[in-house]
């Protein structure tokens, strides 16, 4: 019994790979610690396989020591765990059950880049530790995810056909080709997965892919939050205009699951069943990560931190009940033309949205000089553009314009974006003033704004805070008129302040 793969972690994620595998014609060793898990997926697997298979694709094992002698070597595990010690439990588990230096253990998992590459240089010699993140949730597993692989490049080579025959396809000009019958898989089309370089790589680009992913649901529930409270729109309604903007330019997988999220219904009380569910949002860390990432090399990306914090701020339920009879801040507003301001919140969608993704790009140009990787920004925005939960059309015009140039200093400089910008800021705009005017927060809209009429400005008030640094702390600051480099310091309690160079 040769299998091609072993799976450690049958919950939903790895059940759901093992079988997307499975489809592709390879065969999968599972174990998992829970044996109603492993019964779960053979039954899974038996009750869809194709009348003209005999032969069962997965099959289950006990222990990991029963497992290893099931694999084709070099062995290829995949683990599915909880990210963190988990993962280095199994390591040390499958070692001493008899793993080898050139099997290859895939962690699967959202685990941080920095596990991944300690992992990495702590296991080698003893087995090749490689990152694959994987995003688009269960449905994404199971049909076609997009795979974010970073490791060993030697152990790619293993992986490379399995990855690309299971990841998402899409069409050349981006459109995604959905897969949804099962043991009967898409195989035509671009496949959603690229190797992203050493170690951590590939779990540093789907961390950036989940700030970007914050930063986009933040933005379109402050585009409800606007069309509710400005406008007095239903869900419904909302719901409706979200299936409208999905057919354009802000056609994306999270829109079209907002336009259909707003037009349910409780069937307990009848009333919308976004009004049922507690405003509180959780966080798996994530965003919290590129956040600080970003923060610790010194990109600004503020509204991926704004999401970050507006998750946060959202979990003070009582302090914000306690607050909202106390602190009083809306003013009415005059007569607005719905018809204008439902124009200017989607062109303020897309405006915001053109920044976080500019952010998420940025972060990652800083962390490959960081950590010494080689990123093809064209190929990252191309393995979004199906199977995650950031796919959208847009993704195709950044894949575009990194192919066009490679070294883009900024997303925003790219033509396509500089001039999307230019003709739909109004809309950013208004909706920012709106906002501020009747008191509802969007603070990725404000940032989004902020971002850009910063990142447009040759002058910033950066000269001021230079002075004040150097008043208070001898700081130093450099001249407008001397070379690049050279410090001066103003002795700005002496007499006549005299400015010395240091
Ligand atoms: C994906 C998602 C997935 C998960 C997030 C949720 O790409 O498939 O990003 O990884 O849904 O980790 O994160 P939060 O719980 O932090 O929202």
């Amino acid at each position: 019994q040769s299998c091609n793969i072993g799976f450690v972690g049958l919950g939903v994620m790895g059940k759901s790979l093992a079988l997307n595998l499975a489809d592709h014609g390879y065969k999968v060793a599972g174990f998992d610690l829970d044996p109603n898990k492993v019964k779960d997926v053979l039954d899974t697997e038996q009750s869809e396989r194709r009348s003209d298979i005999s032969e069962a694709r997965i099959i289950g094992c006990k222990t990991l020591k029963e497992m290893l002698p099931k694999l084709t070597t070099p062995r290829v595990i995949v683990l599915l765990v909880p990210a963190g010690e988990p993962v280095d439990i199994i390591c040390r588990q499958l070692i001493e059950s008899g793993l080898e230096a050139d099997d290859i253990v895939v962690d699967c998992g959202n685990s941080q880049w920095t596990d991944t590459i300690r992992r990495e240089s702590e296991y080698r010699g003893k087995l090749k530790f490689f990152g694959t993140a994987v995003s688009g949730g269960e449905v994404g597993a199971r049909f076609g995810p997009s795979l974010m692989p970073g490791g060993d490049a030697d152990s790619w080579k293993y992986l490379q056909p399995m990855w690309e025959a299971v990841s998402a396809k899409v069409a050349e000009d981006g459109s995604q080709i959905i897969k949804n019958i099962p043991g009967d898989p898409v195989t035509e089309g671009e496949p959603c997965t690229t190797y992203l370089g050493p170690n951590g790589a590939g779990h540093y680009v789907k961390m950036v892919h989940n700030g970007i992913e914050y930063a986009d649901m933040q933005l379109i529930c402050e585009a409800y939050h606007l069309l509710r409270s400005l406008l007095g729109y239903e869900p419904e309604e909302i719901g409706k205009i979200f299936e409208k903007w999905n057919q354009g330019e802000l056609n994306s997988y999270l829109v079209e699951i907002t336009a259909d999220i707003l037009q349910q219904y409780d069937h307990a009380t009848g009333a919308p069943l976004v009004d049922m569910i507690l405003d509180s949002a959780g966080q798996k860390g994530t965003g919290r990560w590129t956040s600080i990432s970003a923060t610790q090399m010194g990109v600004p990306a503020g509204i991926i931190s704004e999401s970050v914090y507006a998750r946060a701020l959202s979990t003070l339920t009582q302090e914000r009940e306690n607050a909202s009879s106390r602190l009083i801040g809306d003013i009415e507003l005059g007569d607005i033309d719905p018809t204008a301001v439902e124009e200017a919140i989607k062109n303020a969608l897309y405006c915001a949205k053109i920044c976080a993704y500019a952010q998420g790009f940025q972060i990652m140009r800083a962390a490959q000089e960081e950590y010494n990787w080689q990123f093809n920004f064209s190929d990252i925005a191309k393995i979004w553009r199906g199977g995650c939960i950031i796919r959208a059309s847009f993704l195709q015009k950044i894949a575009i314009a990194f192919t066009e140039n490679p070294n883009l200093e900024n997303l925003l400089l790219a033509d396509y974006f500089a001039d999307a910008l230019e003709h739909k800021q109004k809309g950013l705009r208004q909706a920012v003033i709106l906002a501020a005017q009747s008191g509802i927060p969007t603070p990725s809209f404000f940032s989004a704004l902020a971002y850009f009429d910063g990142y447009r400005s040759e002058i910033l008030p950066a000269n001021l805070l230079q002075a004040q640094r150097d008043y208070f702390g001898a700081h130093t600051y450099e001249r407008v008129d001397a070379e690049a480099g050279e410090k001066f310091h103003t002795f700005w309690q002496e007499e006549n302040r005299p400015e010395r160079k240091v």
